[in-house]
């Protein structure tokens, strides 16, 4: 029983920790979360889906984020966008 719940709590920590990821994939072109949310704020978008569809299809600097899923900026959006 003990074990199981080692291994329980062991898993919610990697769970926990995989949450961030879709933002890290930002990052290694936008540096810290502080500026990406800076960026979103001023884009002209005001759910995860215009974000999608703004970095798709309308800003200047779409050929930049061909290598990101529309999931990724969806989630994103929800973590550093406005709410
Ligand atoms: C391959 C590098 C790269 C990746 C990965 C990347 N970006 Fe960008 N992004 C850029 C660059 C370069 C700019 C323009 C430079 C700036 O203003 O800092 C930019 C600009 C933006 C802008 C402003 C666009 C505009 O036209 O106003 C937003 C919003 C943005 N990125 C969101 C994201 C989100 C969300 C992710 C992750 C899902 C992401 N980016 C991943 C390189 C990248």
């Amino acid at each position: 029983m003990r074990r199981h719940f080692v291994f329980l709590v062991i898993l919610g920590l990697l769970i926990m920790t995989g949450e961030g990821y879709a933002v890290e994939s930002c990052l290694k072109c936008h540096g810290t979360k502080e500026k990406l949310s800076g960026l979103i704020k001023k884009a002209p978008a005001k759910t995860g889906d215009e974000l999608v569809t703004f970095l798709r299809t309308k800003s200047p600097k779409k050929a930049l984020h061909n290598g990101v899923t529309d999931d990724q900026i969806r989630q994103a959006f929800s973590e550093l966008g406005k709410k």
